[in-house]
């Protein structure tokens, strides 16, 4: 029986190199290592991969990733296993996180700009969603605490931060910022959604360390996010929370967990087999070497195809390059000169709540190889002078 109906979330028309995704390559995805670990997982303890799983999640992958996360040098201290608990992917963990820290009507706070998919979470839980500006180096905090102090100002229950190579605009929040939003959040009672896929591609200098880390409040402030989208395959849905203990009860006490048993499960098992076969880290160095080389590369072919209006800063890690047009070109009009050349890329606008960034936009060097980036950036320098002569 033939099917119509999509198998994969990507979908791009024949013939354009769509730069606005940020899903990884496929011929990037471990096929070998995982169909090794389905083999040894399925073939030595069937009765466990296929069962219901504990609530905090697999244990064997919550005891080895906490080794193996001490272990990274992006972490700079240790990881407990009784600050972890194992989701279903980062996005399903903002959903519950949302949940469990939130009730319709509360405000939540986001960067401006901020990942274009993350608003519609709150929207489904009703709640008002209130930009901060951020600058070249992530979130302003001064900017926050002065919204915070202010009469007017709803008081937020969350804070929504992607602090380490920041979607869209690849910033890193400085340690000093870091402890300063601990501080706000501590001082004014919310709680911090820090998401972290990124934090462990790393292409040079290596960024401050999770902001979980940083938590010192006794019952905890933030919900760190780590995700095996980023360092293994998003297909496995499997990402994890690091958090203080206090909070990880809250996720390990939720009724989604209580009635489907621990989430992923069998995706967890499966990255123990590779965390355990040294697959895991084996994979998250080619990536490092692989986006690594693929990053510098689109770093000289921006320099040597676009204009020097278009100003952008390489990002240490992560997939993004955020391009900002000097010249006051309107990144959604843009566009279509863009599809007619055989390009696409996601426009400043889909990342701010209030329909700002029009003169920017953003690519990703994670989907495609490099011969194929070259050819996308070069269809975009012809989009530039087409639309520059409409
Ligand atoms: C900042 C950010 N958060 C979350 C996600 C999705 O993560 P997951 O696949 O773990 O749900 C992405 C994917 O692009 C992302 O860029």
């Amino acid at each position: 029986m033939t099917t119509h109906l999509p198998s994969l979330l990507i979908s791009i028309p024949d013939g354009v190199i769509d730069l606005g995704w940020g899903h990884p390559s496929p011929r990037l995805h471990p096929t070998d290592a995982l169909a090794a670990a389905a083999q040894s997982v399925l073939g030595t303890q069937s009765a466990v991969p296929l069962q219901y799983g504990a609530v905090q999640g697999f244990g064997p992958l919550l005891e080895s990733l906490a080794a193996w996360l001490s272990s990274q040098e992006s972490y700079a201290g240790a990881v407990a296993p009784e600050s972890l608990f194992l989701t279903a992917g980062a996005s399903a963990a903002i959903d519950l996180a949302t949940t469990l820290c939130s009730t319709a009507g509360d405000t939540v706070i986001v960067e401006e700009p901020t990942y274009y998919l993350i608003g519609q979470i709150f929207i489904d839980h009703g709640l008002n969603v209130v930009g901060v500006p951020t600058d070249a180096d992530g979130l302003d905090t001064g900017a926050l605490a002065d919204l915070l102090e202010s009469a007017e100002s709803p008081r937020p229950k969350l804070l929504y931060t992607i602090p380490t190579y920041q979607n869209p605009n690849g910033s890193v929040l400085p340690l000093e910022r870091r402890r300063h939003l601990v501080q706000l959040a501590q001082r004014h009672g919310f709680t911090i959604i820090a998401d972290e896929v990124y934090q462990l591609l790393h292409y040079g200098t290596l960024p401050p360390p999770p902001m979980a880390m940083l938590d010192d409040s006794p019952d905890g402030c933030v919900v760190s996010l780590g995700s095996f989208s980023k360092i293994l395959s998003p297909g496995l849905r499997l990402g994890w929370v690091h958090a203080n203990p206090c909070i990880i009860r809250r996720f390990v006490d939720s009724g989604v967990a209580a009635s489907g048993g621990g989430l992923s499960h069998f995706a967890a098992t499966l990255a123990h087999a590779m965390l355990d076969s040294g697959s895991l880290q084996a994979n998250v160095d080619t990536l490092r070497r692989v986006y690594g080389q693929r990053h510098d590369d689109v770093a000289n072919l921006l320099r040597a195809e676009l204009p020097d209006t278009v100003q952008f800063t390489p990002p240490g890690g992560g997939y993004f390059y955020w391009l900002a047009f000097r010249d006051g070109i309107d990144t959604d009009a843009l566009l279509t000169a863009a599809r007619e050349s055989g390009v696409s890329y996601r426009p400043g606008t889909a990342f701010s709540a209030s329909g700002g960034f029009t003169d920017a936009l953003r690519i990703s060097i994670s989907l495609y190889e490099t011969d194929e980036l070259a050819e996308g950036i070069r269809r975009l320098a012809t989009a530039l002078r087409a639309h520059g002569t409409r």
